[in-house]
């Protein structure tokens, strides 16, 4: 009689505490303890229950929600634990525009891709724009933006280098750690990804990432570790790959040891969306949550701790830290959202932003802006059907995309009509462009038309009518897939014909040739770039490319930006191409078509630390145009360098000077032994005008990892410190002294 009236008791107390416990960030630890065994592992695993998206490939994406916002986690209603939303991506909100049964559309801003972000080498302005998609992600009831993507360009081909920052980690690092301040001043969070080592698609979830300590310490680690030093993103996201051997989703050396306990990170890790894998090691190893989340994974885990084979601390472990992102979320604060985002400041954000991000390469007797200019003979396929980003989860469902030709027209220029109309109107080249041009995963299939239908004759006739050619280069890269050399980062012959024709016709009527890139990444220049006057790298700077483009070329804003990555001579140039699938490797391949240069399941990161510029400053090899280069419509002038120690590191200052004649900005970039350290922007100086500009670098930022020692060593000598305006243009050089070997524990937390 006792034990019934004692289990009678017990559930009524249950019930009543149950009843009485609302989760708050006060009683987490109680919470925890009123949920069930299944109750956690169903916060631990996402909620990928009947709600998934109806499209196969991306996995996860849920409709209940936001539809197809990538996945959710699941509520403990009986708690007062809603769901949270996840949706990607870096270069804005990926949600569908269209629900059932609305009469609206949901289209969100495509903002410009990373590498197009990095080359504003503005962190301000980045914070600015990624305030706007944090907004846009609180806005749409989301509660996480999965961005920003911080591994580092190791090779041009690498097909999501567009949803990634740069060659160079401190670059990346300080990149990163502005867009999740952005984001997160909106009350939103972010998923800083893909930790570690992801730098290829091909074969992306098998692929080991074999990579000695130093380098991933020095190159790949130390992105994400500026990041966390100077950020706190809410989740990191663990990567698909393999890294020296073991899944990085299941080394609890990287998701714990360097993770939490070297870096003190206190947020959640979430998995890539991998569906099942090694559901136990995984969360022995420090994820916290499994997204997309499978029945399989609920099985693994109820069924481990059933049978021992993971204890309930590992359980309350990943679920108490869900419960703690649960609470910061604004979904759990109960934000009333509008799903009615101010679109129309963000389109005009991302026009400015856009033409801040655009990097001027050449620029031949001044030939931009375009002055007296009236008609222009606009070429090129994507002039008039031009990229705003790239393709994949990075992707946005837009509400427009301008275009150039509009751009032009509507800033009172006009278009040589017989060119337009063969772009336009011409019937193959809709039906081609459209559905030959970009498969699944921005496979970039070169449009066989209308460039082989426009004749020497056409071009010739143009050049005697118009003013000015502009030519637009176009491509395409997206995740699911690595590029290939020919014929996508090596022109084709058609687009070398087309490009040697106009320069050839124009320059025979003593008229300029101006080159536009509207590309994701990086791609060949040297073979072509003698023959135009003006190249300006666009990048894929989001919905407004057309306009952004336009106010360059008409002088509207005065480019300010410079590469992020280097542009070889060629693609083999790199170093890493000897450890590159250069064939445009799918994520998943038949072994018979995998090209025996490359090996199945690794690559072998031989390259080492000699990434990007590293390699070509080291080895002295010339390169088309360099790490940190970019034109200006003004010059400028440094002057007045001078260092001084400062706490534990060194303070730089440099007066930077407008000696041009139209207003503009400068980037000043701070070298220590040929290595770049810290960087700084000008406001926009108008002619004569000038500003000093303050860099400080910590000691730490000189050293190197030692791997016998396991820790950070910065040795006693003299450091060049050089003020540069690229990696190779030196305009002030410095000396600053270590006067004892320093040394730093990989718990080192440097003052920013
Ligand atoms: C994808 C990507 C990741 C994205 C996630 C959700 O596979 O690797 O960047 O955020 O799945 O779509």
């Amino acid at each position: 009689m006792k034990k019934i009236a004692f289990t009678l008791l017990s559930i009524a107390a249950l019930a009543v505490s149950a009843q009485e416990i609302r989760l708050t960030p006060q009683n987490i630890d109680e919470v925890l303890s009123a949920l069930t065994l299944e109750e956690k592992v169903n916060l631990i695993v996402g909620c990928h229950d009947a709600y998934t998206s109806k499209s196969e490939t991306m996995i996860g994406h849920q409709e209940r929600i936001v539809p197809d916002a990538a996945g959710t986690t699941t509520a403990v209603e009986r708690l007062g634990v809603p769901p949270t939303v996840f949706t990607d991506g870096p270069a804005g909100v990926r949600i569908s525009e269209w629900r059932e049964g609305a009469d609206r559309n949901f289209y969100a801003t495509g903002f410009p891709i990373a590498t197009a972000l990095a080359s504003s080498w503005d962190l301000d302005l980045v914070y600015e724009t990624t305030a706007a998609m944090g907004n846009e992600t609180l806005e749409y009831g989301c509660d996480v933006l999965l961005a920003p993507g911080t591994n580092i360009h190791r090779h041009p081909l690498c097909g999501r280098n567009f949803e990634y920052f740069s060659e160079d980690p401190i670059l990346s690092g300080k990149m990163s750690a502005a867009y999740i301040n952005g984001v997160q001043s909106q009350g939103v969070g972010t998923s800083i990804k893909h930790f570690v080592a992801n730098n290829q698609e091909t074969m992306r979830f098998v692929n080991d990432s074999r990579v000695d300590m130093r380098t991933l310490r020095e190159l790949y680690l130390k992105p994400f570790e500026i990041a966390l030093r100077e950020s706190n993103p809410w989740t990191v996201m663990s990567s698909y790959d393999k890294l020296n051997g073991e899944y990085t989703q299941c080394s609890e050396w990287l998701l714990t040891k360097v993770l939490r306990e070297e870096w003190g990170y206190d947020g959640i890790v979430v998995t890539d969306w991998t569906g099942t894998r090694n559901t136990i090691a995984q969360i022995k190893a420090g994820n916290d949550h499994l997204q997309p989340g499978t029945d399989d994974q609920v099985t693994h885990l109820m069924e481990g701790v059933q049978k021992g084979w993971i204890t309930m601390d590992y359980i309350d472990r990943a679920a108490r830290r869900v419960l703690e992102y649960i609470v910061k979320t604004p979904r759990y604060k109960g934000y009333q959202y509008s799903d009615n985002p101010d679109l129309t400041a963000h389109a005009a954000l991302v026009r400015r932003v856009g033409s801040e991000c655009m990097v001027l390469l050449k620029n031949d007797g001044d030939v931009l802006p375009l002055r007296e200019t009236k008609n222009v003979a606009l070429f090129g396929v994507t002039s008039y059907d031009m990229l705003a980003g790239g393709t994949g989860s990075g992707d946005v469902h837009k509400p427009y995309i301008s275009q150039l030709s509009d751009a032009l027209e509507a800033q009172g220029l006009t278009l040589n009509a017989d060119i337009k109309w063969m772009y336009v109107n011409y019937k193959t080249y809709a039906q081609c462009a459209r559905t030959a041009r970009f498969g699944h995963g921005g496979d970039w299939q070169q449009p066989v038309l209308p460039e082989a239908a426009i004749d020497r004759t056409i071009i010739e006739r143009a050049a005697k009518s118009s003013d000015v050619a502009i030519y637009t280069l176009g491509r395409q890269a997206g995740e699911g897939s690595d590029r290939k050399v020919e014929d996508d980062f090596n022109l084709t012959a058609q687009e070398r014909q087309i490009i040697a024709d106009i320069c050839d016709a124009f320059h025979q009527q003593g008229k300029p040739v101006i080159v536009i890139m509207n590309t994701p990444s990086v791609v060949e220049t040297a073979s072509w770039k003698t023959q135009p006057d003006a190249i300006l790298l666009a990048w894929e700077p989001g919905q407004e490319v057309g306009n952004s483009v336009a106010d360059v070329l008409t002088g509207k804003v005065c480019p300010s930006g410079k590469l992020p990555c280097t542009f070889p001579n060629s693609c083999m140039d790199h170093l890493s191409s000897r450890n590159f699938p250069l064939f445009g490797g799918k994520e998943r391949m038949p072994v018979q078509e995998w090209d025996p240069r490359s090996t199945m399941e690794y690559t072998n990161y031989e390259e080492g630390l000699l990434v990007g510029y590293r390699y070509f400053t080291t080895a002295q090899k010339a390169v088309s145009y360099p790490f940190g280069y970019g034109l200006s419509y003004t010059t400028f002038a440094y002057s007045g360098a001078k260092i001084k120690k400062v706490g534990d590191g060194f303070e730089v200052s440099v007066t930077i000077k407008n000696t041009g004649k139209v207003a503009g900005k400068e980037v000043a970039q701070l070298y220590a032994n040929g290595v770049l350290k810290a960087f700084a922007k000008t406001r926009e100086l108008k002619p004569g005008e000038s500003e000093t500009l303050t860099m400080n670098v910590p000691n730490y930022f000189l050293a190197r990892y030692d791997v016998e020692r396991e820790m950070w060593v910065t040795d006693k000598g003299e450091y060049t410190i050089t003020l540069n305006s690229d990696v190779l243009t030196t305009q002030a050089t410095l000396t600053y002294k270590v006067a004892k070997e320093l040394t730093y524990t990989n718990d080192y937390n440097y003052t920013k």
